[in-house]
């Protein structure tokens, strides 16, 4: 999955997690240089969370959830500490390690969607396949799929333009799904949505994690947070209380 030539050295780095372990973070601190002031935006966090289970992280602006996330997500790296996904060290990967590691393992939702405007429902939903070579055929195939699985299978040549903001969001955990990630992160993923679709969030969200797909969504609807099985509490770069 990673590239070749990092194999060697990430072999000797990976970490012999607990079996059922897929996220494992140890003092994790993160800091962002702003001129010459540090912002510590995450101090000292340790997280482990078990294949199949479904946290939500909760907190106050500006507490580190989406900082942490990130870290989770491959998207960014530590200023020090370990993370381990399904028990490989993702903390010191090259970008292009990072970006073959994310894109077969982790499927992310952002409050944004960051769907491709000139693109269909359908395409949006290929690209990441394309992207890890799937066949025209399959991708094709599994990404109407996919779109009937969200609920949107009416809607597979709409544009996102030409689709709600509810709409949207299915269209991107859809695409998330693409190449069956383990792992579904998501960041505030009922933002600024009504209550109707951030109920029709929680209950795609619920259905995903019933048929297997570990999650963690960082969100302050209390619905959503409730929804999880466990929730974590953060404040001020660490977890407080779970
Ligand atoms: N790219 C960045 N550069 C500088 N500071 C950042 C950056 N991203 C986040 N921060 C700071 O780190 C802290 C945690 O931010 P964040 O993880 O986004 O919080 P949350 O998602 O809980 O609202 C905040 O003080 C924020 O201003
Ligand atoms: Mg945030």
């Amino acid at each position: 999955m990673t590239a070749p030539s990092g194999a060697s050295v990430g072999a000797v780095r990976d970490v012999p997690t607990a079996r059922a372990s897929i996220v494992s973070l140890s003092d994790v601190h993160r800091d962002y240089p702003i001129g010459a002031e540090l912002v510590h935006a995450l101090r000292g966090v340790s997280l482990e969370v078990e294949r199949g289970d479904y946290v939500s992280i909760v907190g106050p602006s500006g507490c580190g959830k989406s900082t942490l996330l990130n870290l989770v997500g491959v998207i960014d790296q530590p200023t020090s500490g370990t993370v381990a996904i399904a028990g490989k060290r993702v903390d010191a990967m090259t970008d292009r390690e990072a970006t073959s590691f994310r894109l077969h393992n982790i499927g992310f939702v952002f409050q944004r969607f960051y769907l491709m405007p000139t693109l269909s429902a359908l395409e949006n939903v290929e690209l990441p396949m394309a992207e890890a070579k799937v066949s025209a055929r399959e991708r094709n195939a599994r990404a109407a799929k996919l779109l009937e699985y969200v609920g949107l299978g009416a809607r597979q040549h709409h544009r996102p333009s030409e689709l709600s903001g509810g709409e949207q969001q299915r269209v991107a955990i859809a695409r998330a799904l693409a190449n069956r990630p383990a792992l579904m992160l998501a960041d505030e993923p009922t933002g600024e949505r009504d209550a109707k679709t951030g109920a029709e969030i929680i209950a795609l969200f619920r259905q995903l994690n019933a048929d297997g797909t570990t999650m963690i969504v960082v969100t302050h609807d209390e619905d959503l947070a409730n929804a999880a099985r466990r929730k974590i509490h953060m404040r001020d770069g660490r977890i407080v209380q779970e």
